[in-house]
């Protein structure tokens, strides 16, 4: 800029975010927009030259937030902003030690992704037949066991209660002590019989379905493999809307094959997007397979997308950010 011209900040924005929110960027005078042009993942190529002294940069799941994409920013780099609740795509210790703040979208989510997780059975007699939701003479009780018990987990459950579920289980951090007092809480809150953190073994045992809603990344890599499907009831169901690192896709299709659960139901599945229709879970008669749209309401959408935006303004102004995550 010459003597006096105000500052312009570069931003680069991985996705067209819509006609509701790109005037949040474009109707600013401080920011040079440089937007990926084309309607499809961004090209990994592209994003490296193009944010070559970018302030801020926003992203989706799909991008890779390394060393790489941060030497490729240089110096001038001040956020980075994911326009996703998960951020197992970022190396949040090289942002760290770099300095360069991280804004994501929690919260925004929860509702769209809690109704899409709740399973969804149709009847018809005997194809397409699954186990009934509500407690019977034969089965008094219902058990949801949850691996990961944050928002959308306990949303999850809030949708569950009305069809007749009674318990809940949940896998916690085993470093951190069980909290009895939570799960009363917790079981007051959304009036059911019994709370209770587990071991995962206990989890498959007792579970009629179980919800995989905990985080990506190497700490939760194929929670549920072989020894966890083994560990499930026959009537069992396993519903992921997380992330697909978290089930062993060959365990699963194996045990779906076999019989050691009774069905299951994927938002995500590991290797997406290139996932195909002769992927063996795809064709798997047993298994629903969904591509990756919990989130996908309109308005939750809208949503996730001004959250990031909001995020990328505040760190590229050094200002608040409303989602910024404590790395
Ligand atoms: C997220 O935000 O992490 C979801 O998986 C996609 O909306």
């Amino acid at each position: 800029p010459g003597v006096g011209a105000p500052t312009r900040h570069k931003v680069v924005i991985s996705r067209n975010l819509g006609p509701d929110v790109m005037p949040l960027l474009t109707q600013r005078s401080d920011l040079e927009i440089v937007l990926w042009p084309e309607n499809r993942v961004c090209d990994r190529k592209w994003l490296l030259e193009n944010i070559a002294g970018a302030t801020g940069v926003l992203v989706m799941l799909s991008e890779k937030i390394d060393a790489e994409f941060l030497d490729a920013a240089g110096p001038n780099i001040r956020v980075v902003s994911t326009m996703s609740v998960g951020y197992e795509h970022a190396d949040l210790k090289e942002l760290a030690k770099r300095g360069v703040r991280f804004g994501y979208t929690p919260d925004v989510l929860t509702d769209a992704v809690a109704d899409l997780s709740w399973p969804n059975f149709t009847w018809s007699p005997f194809s397409f037949c699954g186990p009934q939701l509500s407690a019977t003479s034969t089965h008094p009780s219902r058990t949801a066991g949850f691996i990961g018990f944050g928002r959308i987990a306990q949303a999850t459950l809030a949708r569950l209660v009305p069809f007749g579920f009674t318990h809940c289980l949940y896998t916690g951090n085993p470093s951190i002590a069980p909290d009895p007092a939570f799960d009363a809480e917790i079981a007051a809150k959304y009036n059911v019989r019994e709370v209770r953190r587990v071991s995962l073994d206990e989890l498959a045992r007792e579970s009629d379905v179980v919800f995989v809603l905990a985080p990506g990344g190497p700490s939760t890599y194929h929670i549920v493999d072989e020894k966890f499907l083994k560990g499930m009831k026959r009537t069992g169901v396993l519903v992921n809307t997380s992330r697909g690192t978290l089930v062993d896709s060959d365990a699963l299709t194996k045990a779906l094959r076999e019989g050691w659960l009774w069905g299951a139901g994927l938002d995500v599945v590991e290797g997406e997007p290139n996932v195909t229709a002769d992927h063996p879970l795809v064709k798997e008669p047993r298994c629903i397979v969904l591509p990756h749209i919990g989130s996908a309401t309109t308005e939750t959408r809208i949503g996730m997308a001004t959250l990031a935006v909001n995020n990328l303004l505040g760190g590229v102004l050094g200002q608040t950010m409303p989602a910024e995550l404590d790395i």
